[in-house]
């Protein structure tokens, strides 16, 4: 029997410290330090999230390997996140991956995080149904930084076939909720009080994009306008509208993507089909995707919540694939804020 390839993966690209032990694909263990510290400032402090980085990454890492029942010494390789994300946090991370590999000399494996999100739908556990995409597979990357299409066309074969041209789904959310008094992260916020709104309520205005690419900054200000108009004339209008505010916002969110995911399958003539990231925890999204995928005969894929948001498992399913193909990093790597898929 061929030994087991148990990786240690670390993920510290922005505001969660996390660790993950993944053995032969499978996903024996994935901790996350969230941090608190960030709500206060009702956004990410990079300073402060290096710091909680540094004071959370060792103990995630022991809960980690406890967790999966793994010593250090039955570790193959370390996978780190190397960007893009925060400088400062992406630091912590690679360090602490390049002194774990260096103690026990093993291999070391960077790993793209938005690659990782997509890598994400190929994550096994053991005690249940394991239901994968097949290639190619086209696969809608929403977060807080980013809004991508991307075709699949093997496990570490990508290609990027639409991105956003200023701001990022999440940041939408993010940047609305916040004009409304929402506390950060918004976009789960949001999710929950438009469950309980009319989307119909408002309409605000949707850009005009060619082709496969995203553009969310147009909306922002529309909302900040229609807002400002709105409390001119009734000081109590977002309390009052609330919900329905959250849920038309929301709406408008969800049809600018799902519009160009339909487009995309259309163009490649792709039916396997996911969504990933951050805002694809978004139980609207989750729907209007499950109701295309009925109408247009995808085989749709929905991650699990916990792989939803940044998360060690993802890059150590990502750093598994580059260790069947001797993908490793020299000791001379170092973090990229900013990597262009
Ligand atoms: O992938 P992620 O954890 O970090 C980045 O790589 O950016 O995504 C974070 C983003 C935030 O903008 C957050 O508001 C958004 O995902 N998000 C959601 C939901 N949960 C997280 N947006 C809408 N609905 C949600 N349920
Ligand atoms: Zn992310």
């Amino acid at each position: 029997m061929a030994p087991e390839i148990t990786i240690l993966a670390i993920e510290s690209s922005c505001d969660d410290t996390s660790a993950a032990v993944i053995c032969d694909g499978f996903v024996l263990s994935n901790l996350i330090a969230s941090q608190a510290v960030h709500i206060a400032y009702g956004g990410v402090v990079p300073e402060l999230a290096s710091r909680a980085h540094q004071a959370n990454i060792v103990p995630v890492v022991d809960q980690a390997l406890a967790k999966a029942g793994k010593r250090a010494d039955e570790i193959s390789a370390v996978a780190f996140t190397r960007g893009p994300g925060l400088l400062g946090s992406l630091l912590v991370g690679t360090s602490f991956a390049k002194g774990f590999a260096l103690a026990r000399n093993i291999p070391l494996i960077a790993v793209n995080h938005l690659q990782a999100h997509v890598m994400s739908h190929f994550a096994l556990e053991h005690g249940r149904e394991n239901r994968v995409p097949d290639f190619p597979f086209l696969c809608l990357l929403v977060s807080g930084g980013h809004t991508q299409l991307i075709v699949i066309r093997d496990y570490l074969s990508m290609e990027l076939i639409g991105n956003t041209i200023d701001d990022a789904a999440g940041e939408a959310f993010d940047k609305c909720a916040k004009v409304m008094g929402l506390p950060y992260p918004g976009g789960p916020v949001i999710d929950r009080l438009a469950s309980e709104g009319n989307p119909d309520a408002f309409h605000f205005a949707k850009p005009r994009i060619q082709g496969l690419n995203f553009s969310f900054s147009g909306l922002k200000t529309s909302f900040l306008y229609f807002l400002r108009d709105r409390l001119g004339e009734e000081p109590d209008f977002i309390e009052k509208n609330l919900k329905d505010l959250a849920a038309s916002l929301q709406r408008t969110i969800i049809e600018i993507l799902i519009s160009k995911l339909v487009r995309a399958s259309k163009e490649t003539g792709i039916r396997e089909i996911g969504i990933a990231g951050g805002v694809s925890a978004n139980a609207g999204l989750r729907r209007a995707a499950t109701h295309e995928a009925e109408k247009r005969g995808w085989n749709l894929f929905l991650p699990e919540f916990r792989y939803t948001t940044d998360n060690a498992a993802m890059i150590g399913i990502t750093g598994y694939y580059k260790y069947l193909k001797s993908d490793f990093t020299g000791h001379d790597v170092i973090p990229a804020a900013r990597i262009d898929t």
